[in-house]
């Protein structure tokens, strides 16, 4: 009987993983959910501003917001981005959107595993899906010299990078990335889709989209849904010199954006240096996340820039049983990665928690282990990174690659904090 009471075949339904409101809804009023699943920031609104967001909910919900075209401007003041390079939209799903309607005209070249968006939505519209797939044992690790020769190989008129990846985490240094944009400037379109980028303590501007906004054929794409921690409220932006912005921006409505967008728009300027605190906290959890997590005997735990981590579990183990189990028995939602392209059950994405949550998690899955899987008991920690592929021992560790690669593609770079807003 599960302990929570929740219908864990709501679980089963689609393609995508249940929505929270889903599992909420399963749940019944007063349950407590931890979301392993959606991968937001758990620092940011801070609590003051989600009090000043409450007072405000009346007028925000009642009135129309201000045209999209005025929200932009805004935000490329805030940001201190030039407004004709900037178009904003109800997340960036919706650009992925108008960039496969109005940008990819025959093929598109992306690496997977990755957001699923970026395979489904061109092939929903007839486009050729070029897919470079990762490899495991590189430890999911895009290398952009063969993701070229592969673009050339195949012929594709548009590709994409996400960076930092989805669900792997892994980083590209933005030199690497400048020169990707180079040595593809004769396709009809470039995409860095930068989702994910802030979370990121790799180097102090990891962000091309300066880069992308003086070339011919680039685009950098940004969620705010993530940054912020506000996936709800649907909001992203696209970076790309203005002959491109202008483009996608013409096609939108005139109200896309709502008056939450608008407000939260209007107050991150006040906010920056909780903004900024709240992903050095989130640099922070990934460190002590990495480590908890490789606790686990036989977990793989992939390195991360994200605010996520991928990791392949041990082998007797089952995706969807274990996170029917977390589900189920702890309250805590998990997103098995069985229905990514490029990805199987046995491999989890798990979003950086504080650590309470992530005790409660870690918890779970050893509990899981030992009631299905008898291994008698687990490892010390550093005897078990002892054994892992992609672990020597943490004290190696520097600040935010939790399992440094065989060989690795440190730098001395991976030190300061970026800037809040690029
Ligand atoms: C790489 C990547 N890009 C874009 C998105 C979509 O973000 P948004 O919520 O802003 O539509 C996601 C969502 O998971 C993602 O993983």
């Amino acid at each position: 009987m599960a302990r929570t009471g929740i219908d864990t075949s709501i679980l089963h339904k689609g393609a995508h993983s249940a929505s929270y409101f889903d599992l909420a809804r399963a749940a019944g009023e007063g349950a407590e959910i931890v979301d392993f699943c959606i991968p937001c920031n758990p620092y940011f609104p801070t609590p003051e501003m989600f009090d000043e967001l409450s007072r405000d909910l009346k007028s925000i919900l009642k009135y129309y917001p201000s045209d999209s075209a005025s929200i932009t401007k805004k935000l490329a003041s805030v940001l201190g981005l030039h407004p004709q390079t900037v178009a904003m939209a109800n997340g960036s799903t919706e650009l992925i959107t108008w960039i496969d309607h109005l940008l990819i005209k025959e093929s598109v070249a992306i690496p997977i595993p990755t957001f699923g968006r970026w395979t489904d939505q061109p092939m929903e519209t007839g486009k050729r899906v070029d897919m470079f797939p990762l490899q495991e044992r590189d430890g999911f690790r895009l290398d952009l010299e063969e993701y070229v020769q592969f673009i050339r190989e195949r012929k594709s008129r548009v590709a994409v990078v996400c960076n930092v990846n989805n669900p792997d985490g892994h980083y590209i240094p933005r030199r690497d990335v400048i020169r990707f944009m180079d040595a593809l400037s004769d396709l009809d379109l470039v995409v860095v889709d930068e989702s994910f980028i802030d979370f990121s303590d790799a180097e102090r501007y990891p962000s091309v989209g300066p880069d992308a906004v003086i070339r011919p054929n680039a685009v950098v794409l940004k969620s705010l849904g993530k940054n912020f921690g506000l996936h709800g409220i649907r909001f992203g932006y696209m970076l790309a010199n203005p002959a491109i912005s202008g483009k996608i921006a013409k096609m939108l409505p005139k109200w896309n954006l709502n008056s939450l967008a608008e407000k939260v728009v209007h107050m991150i300027s006040d906010h920056e240096m909780e903004y900024e605190e709240s992903l050095r906290l989130l640099s922070r959890d990934r460190r002590s996340m990495g480590r908890e997590l490789n606790r686990i005997q036989g977990l793989t735990v992939f390195p991360s820039q994200g605010n996520f981590f991928l990791v392949k579990l041990p082998n007797e183990w089952s995706g969807v049983a274990l996170r029917d189990y977390l589900v189920a028995n702890h309250g805590i939602m998990t997103r098995e990665c069985g229905n990514k392209l490029g990805m199987t059950s046995q491999f989890m994405r798990l979003v950086v928690r504080p650590a309470a949550d992530v005790d409660r998690l870690v918890d779970g899955m050893m509990e899981y282990g030992q009631r299905f899987h008898s291994r008698g008991g687990y490892d010390d920690p550093m005897e078990a990174a002892g054994n892992r592929r992609w672990a020597e021992s943490y004290e190696d560790q520097q600040a935010d690659s939790i399992v440094p690669y065989p060989g690795g593609q440190r730098t001395g770079e991976y030190t300061a904090r970026r800037a809040a807003v690029s």
